[in-house]
């Protein structure tokens, strides 16, 4: 009894570190390490190979990473039959040296397809049924040279409109709606342990879309094909509300047994940047991470792209921009700190 009382004694009078998820993380990866999910970003593969300071950044901030284009099939099989993975693989090395896994991003999409391709299909020199060994052979060889490497796959991204209607693709249009549980069995085999997603924007709160999308999900485990998550791309902009109804999307999701990521997060505003707009983007992007993590199913974090200096948002928004975490000289914004600033609920 008397060794207990000095023992508890000792104890109470030694100052305890303050437990580690208690302390603001020092950065993202600090963060992620806090929280235990993985925090990523898409990767601008010549800003990898030429800058040093965005190189830098990327590898201290992220433990997870996205080909913000070279993966796509424009990108890997520019002419039919030529296959061009210098870049797909120089970021896949550049994630295992650094600790950061790899989404592959993506698979079949209707957008940055090859011009061989669209154009065979166009002008019928490739038939449906051609077609459909050509995305076979995609399918099965990108995700096979990456076997083993990709923690998980946008298998099929943006296959619903906005309306809940199916997307009237090329893939849709020549070979029926079957196609999408092919592509998903195709990758499976080609890589048993990828996690297989079906991706999309708008879904963080786009009714139609949401109840098209759980649809999709819920007959393609009726049919037994594999398929393990859902992403929501989270493409926000500050002029419409934050989607408040997200986190429970996302449970409506995991409750059919997905994986949940956010996968090509930004927060775009009408320009020019205020402080005011600042501090509103901040309250996005630690609202949806408060979101994510209030969600067990909820593994990943993703932001389409870090820093302002490289974004897709001015080029496809007219008028828009200054949607990323860090300013175009890698100074973190608002939004940097705010995400530092969340906790694990
Ligand atoms: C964008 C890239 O960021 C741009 O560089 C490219 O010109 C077009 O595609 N949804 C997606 C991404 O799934 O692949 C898109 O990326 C952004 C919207």
């Amino acid at each position: 009894m008397k060794s207990l009382i000095i023992a508890l004694a000792l104890v109470a009078a030694i100052p305890l570190p303050a437990h580690a998820d208690h302390r603001t993380p020092r950065d993202l990866r600090d963060l992620a390490h806090q929280t235990g999910i993985r925090i990523g970003s898409a990767v601008d593969i010549a800003s990898l190979r030429d800058e040093a300071d965005y190189r830098k950044v990327l590898n201290r901030e992220f433990t997870h990473v996205t080909a913000e284009n070279a993966m796509k099939w424009e990108s890997v099989e520019p002419e039919r039959g030529v296959f061009t993975w210098a870049d797909a693989d120089a970021l896949v090395d550049n994630a295992r040296r650094n600790n950061q896994k790899v989404r592959g991003h993506t698979l079949v999409w209707h957008n940055q397809l090859p011009a061989w391709l669209t154009t065979g299909v166009e002008n019928g020199t490739i038939d449906a049924a051609e077609l459909r060994n050509i995305l076979r052979d995609h399918v099965t060889t990108q995700a096979r040279r990456y076997k083993g490497k990709i923690r998980a796959w946008d298998v099929v991204n943006e296959v619903v409109n906005d309306d809940g209607t199916m997307r009237q693709s090329i893939w849709l249009t020549h070979l029926g709606p079957g196609y999408i549980a092919d592509v998903f069995r195709w990758a499976h085999r080609a890589d048993p342990h990828a996690k297989l997603y079906i991706n999309d924007y708008n879904l963080e709160w786009n009714v139609p879309k949401i109840e098209t999308t759980l649809s999709i999900v819920k007959d393609l485990q009726a049919q037994g094909v594999p398929i393990h998550g859902i992403g929501f791309q989270g493409h926000l902009g500050i002029q419409y509300d934050y989607p408040g109804d997200w986190a429970n999307v996302m449970r409506r999701f995991a409750d059919l047994g997905l994986e949940v990521a956010v996968t090509e997060m930004d927060v775009r505003m009408v320009l020019p940047v205020t402080p005011e707009k600042l501090t509103t983007q901040a309250e996005y992007y630690q609202r949806a991470l408060t979101d994510c993590l209030s969600v067990k199913a909820c593994r990943e974090f993703t932001v389409w792209g870090f820093t302002d200096r490289h974004s897709w948002v001015p080029g496809w928004f007219e008028g828009e921009g200054a949607a990323c975490l860090l300013d175009e000289n890698l100074a973190p914004k608002p939004a940097y700190h705010a995400l530092l600033g969340v906790k694990k609920a």
